[in-house]
């Protein structure tokens, strides 16, 4: 498939170190404290795709011990910039042969799956769930496909209205608006179902699922996110 990452580049990794937890990504985050304090048994963690570190110096100030790896070492420069007591690895070509096998109580991907096609989803499932210790968790939040056709505080898609007939797999696109940046970001939608099914495939099985909404008392200026989710949360173990 004919599909960049984006955040292989400068402007685009400068521009999303400066996003923490405001608007539209307050709700990825909100309920992940009580989320982990039910699934999660032990500090081990990995942060797949950990960008500029926001997820993984999330996961840090609950007391996690965490290797954050990405493939953009852009990305990766300024988490190890912002967080010089991190320890941020750069996985190129999906190679995570290099961490033990069994060795971790958690898995976090947050965002991480929105840009990876279809047809490696599964292959990298798989490889994450050997990560696992017997009793670990995976915990990957993903854009809902309706983030892809409505306005939310922190995204714009107006301008894409070809993204309305986009079936999963298919490349859509995004701007985020809470900086600077303003080109699109290229993402790969995929349905509940379709996650499901690579789940399945790669010896996953969803034990929780969560779709956060926005109460309407919170400082920000929502614009969908009180009637509709922006983001899915699978909590995921294995089955075999
Ligand atoms: C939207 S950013 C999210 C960063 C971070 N998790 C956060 O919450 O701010 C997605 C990240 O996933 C990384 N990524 C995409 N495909 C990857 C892969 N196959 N292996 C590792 N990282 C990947 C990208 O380079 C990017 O840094």
């Amino acid at each position: 498939m004919d599909f960049i990452n984006c955040y292989e580049d400068v402007g685009r990794a400068t521009a999303y170190a400066t996003l923490e937890f405001a608007n539209t990504y307050y709700l990825a985050f909100r309920d992940l404290p009580a989320i982990l304090a039910e699934h999660v048994t032990g500090p081990r963690a990995l942060d797949f795709g950990c960008g500029t570190g926001r997820s993984t110096r999330f996961l840090r100030k609950l007391g996690f011990q965490v290797i954050g790896v990405d493939i953009a070492e852009d990305m990766l420069r300024i988490a190890r910039t912002t967080d010089p007591g991190g320890d941020y690895r750069l996985v190129p070509g999906d190679n995570l042969k290099e961490l033990a096998a069994g060795s971790f109580d958690l898995v976090l991907s947050a965002f991480t799956f929105d840009n990876i096609p279809g047809t490696i989803k599964v292959r990298i499932f798989r490889d994450l769930g050997r990560l696992l210790a017997p009793h670990g968790v995976i915990i990957s939040i993903v854009s809902s496909p309706e983030i892809y056709t409505h306005e939310w505080a922190s995204f714009t898609t107006k301008d894409f209205p070809e993204n309305a007939s986009a079936r999963s797999g298919d490349v859509v696109r995004i701007i985020v608006t809470d900086h600077q940046d303003r080109r699109p970001v290229e993402d790969i939608v995929c349905s509940d179902e379709a996650y499901r099914e690579v789940y399945r495939q790669a010896g996953l099985e969803a034990v929780e699922m969560l779709k956060p909404l926005a109460k309407g008392d919170e400082p920000y200026p929502w614009a969908s996110e009180t009637r509709m989710a922006p983001w899915a949360i699978y909590v995921l173990k294995r089955t075999r």
